[in-house]
């Protein structure tokens, strides 16, 4: 697996804590805001973008998480998320979820592993 598509260290993510992010590219070339978190001992990927309107969920970068570490929201309208499958579990995302990205984790590092998008650019 080329290092273009890597995203982050494992053991930089901690459990319901802060997410990094990255920017991928779909192959009609279109650039997009993507991010990883750390939830129940296993790493999930999203494209960056709330289902209610299309914006980032994160006001301070990385910020994905309620306060309790079990569900993503979006800073926008407080639309909330399950962090390992990215479903709209409430709020105005009105049954609309994240759009998962498959990653894959070799040697301590998490990869994007996913057909249709590339990493252009990590730590956004
Ligand atoms: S834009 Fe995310 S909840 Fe409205």
């Amino acid at each position: 697996m080329p290092d273009t598509n890597l995203i982050a260290e494992t053991d930089s993510l901690e459990e319901g804590g802060k997410g990094h992010r990255f920017n991928v590219r779909n192959q009609d070339g279109e650039v997009m805001p993507a991010f990883v978190i750390r939830f129940d001992y296993q790493f999930f990927a999203y494209l960056n973008k709330c289902g209610h309107i299309a914006v980032e969920l994160d006001y301070m970068p990385g910020e994905f998480f309620t306060d309790d570490g079990r569900t993503l929201i979006c800073s926008t309208h407080g639309a909330e998320y399950a962090p390992d499958t990215g479903a709209c579990l409430g709020g105005p995302c009105y049954g609309v979820g994240l759009e998962s990205l498959g990653i894959a984790e070799r040697e301590g590092r998490l990869y994007l592993d996913h057909e249709n998008y590339e990493v252009v650019s990590k730590d956004v």
